[in-house]
């Protein structure tokens, strides 16, 4: 096939990449995309390093097997552990959600304070604090793991009184800092948006790498001259490693669209 006419993949752990997915479709809505859920190993956010990277090659050898032209690592756990080295394996774009996140961070902060919020494995590996300090030297970063809001957004409790106190209570720490930007450095936490805004505040600006990663994959494409030139319906598939029953039910209201053509496979 044409180069250009190839889809773009993204891959996640389980559920959460497709929110990232999401704004891309939203961005480009004449690409055709290609979505892996390793739902069968999901979360990766408690895993080691290791781990996380032996999962992470296995997803992109079998994305790159369906002649794809660029590829999204949506996960931020598998985006701060593996990046560079899923780079070194595959001849085409690979884009990761830190850096778009890290860079509008930066931009956004008028007092050079700057919140991460993420999986454990994420804010222990430091990446989002690497980025920004290698743009921005001067710019304090402040790093909060907030593990069961993957729990509360999977089960579809995004707002509510529950909520609002689990958020309360994590919050409550990055909150004392002082920073005027919060990164959602999580798949699933643009889904909690209102209420980590509610409690937040109107001082403090979220930045949802989502978005950012979409405008890097449409940047890309244009540098690239990797724009899909085809005029008709582009193809939507969707990969898991477990059942798709609930990856559909829980996924739709992620995507906030239908899930369709959508196959069960093995990567390991
Ligand atoms: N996709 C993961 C992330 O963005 C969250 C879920 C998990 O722990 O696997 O870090």
């Amino acid at each position: 096939m044409n180069k250009k006419n190839r889809p773009i993949a993204v891959f996640d752990s389980g559920i959460g990449g497709l929110t990232v997915l999401k704004e891309i479709v939203k961005e480009m809505p004449g690409e055709g995309t290609i979505y892996l859920g390793d739902t069968a190993r999901v979360p990766y956010g408690i895993r080691s390093p290791e781990t996380v990277i032996r999962y992470s090659f296995e997803n992109t050898r079998f994305l790159f097997s369906k002649d794809i032209k660029l590829l999204v690592v949506a996960c931020n756990t598998a985006s701060s552990v593996g990046l560079d080295k899923i780079k070194s394996v595959v001849p085409i774009p690979v884009i990761g959600v830190i850096e778009p996140g890290a860079k509008a961070a930066v931009k956004a902060t008028k007092n050079k304070k700057i919140g991460i919020i993420g999986t454990e494995a994420t804010i222990r590996s430091d990446s989002y604090t690497r980025l920004i300090k290698a743009i921005d030297r001067d710019v304090e970063v402040s790093g909060l793991p907030c593990p069961l809001f993957v729990s509360l957004v999977e089960e579809g409790w995004t707002e509510g009184d529950i909520v609002t106190q689990i958020a309360e209570r994590y919050l409550k720490e990055i909150k004392s800092k002082g920073i005027d930007t919060l990164v959602l450095g999580c798949t699933h936490y643009p889904l909690l948006k209102q209420v980590i805004s509610k409690v937040m505040g109107e001082g403090v600006r979220l930045i949802d790498s989502a978005v950012e990663v979409a405008k890097e994959v449409k940047a890309i494409l244009e540098i690239s001259g990797l724009k899909r030139e085809q005029k008709e319906r582009p193809l939507r598939e969707f990969y898991v490693t477990d059942s798709p029953d609930r990856f559909i039910k829980v996924g739709e209201r992620f995507l906030e669209n239908k899930i369709e053509h959508i196959e069960k496979i093995t990567v390991s």
